[in-house]
């Protein structure tokens, strides 16, 4: 099966093998299709592919990587291996608020891990983990460059200081 050298419309199906239960809508396939046409004829274009690729889905489901890598003429192995390498890129669905805890030495000494724990508990993830929900992302960063707010987290564009693990919850509330 040939598939993403054209675009084609929004409704039609290729590039996996189950398209119909895939995550990716046929509107984002399309993009995807778009990106792809652009760039493929620029040699080294991979990455930039990958990234803009990512900016549509968000992640890589293996049916975004097995159409990148036929429509780019690179081997499936090796655009895995460039998206796994990449801490850029990631290969599991993200969530829509990425919360960033630290966890530099300013934020622990002021109770972070309780922040930590607190959140952990409440939305059933560890750090690297998104939530079933895909509501939250959780990370432990190092410091945040903010340590006289101590103890910091971000969420989203929004940074927050002097979180508690009290306060916390009520704090996330509003990020839906
Ligand atoms: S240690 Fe957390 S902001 Fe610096």
């Amino acid at each position: 099966m040939s598939c993403c050298n054209h675009s084609h419309g929004v409704a039609s199906g290729c590039c996996g093998t189950a398209e119909n239960d895939s995550e990716i809508t046929p509107e984002q396939w399309a993009e995807v299709h778009a990106i792809i046409a652009r760039h493929k004829e620029t040699p080294g274009a991979l990455i930039t592919v990958l990234r803009e690729a990512q900016g549509v889905v968000g992640y890589f489901p293996i049916e975004l990587l097995d159409c990148i890598a036929e429509g780019m003429n690179i081997p499936a192995s090796d655009v895995f291996g460039v998206v796994s390498f990449y801490s850029l890129f990631s290969l599991n669905p993200k969530g829509r608020h990425t919360i960033k805890v630290c966890t530099g030495t300013a934020c622990y000494v002021k109770g972070i891990r309780e922040v930590i724990n607190r959140i952990a508990s409440e939305y059933g993830i560890r750090e690297g983990e998104t939530t079933e929900d895909r509501r939250f992302d959780l990370e432990g960063v190092r410091c945040l460059g903010a340590c006289g707010l101590a103890p910091v987290m971000v969420v989203g564009e929004d940074t927050h200081g002097a979180v508690s693990a009290d306060r916390v919850l009520e704090l996330l509330k509003k990020y839906t």
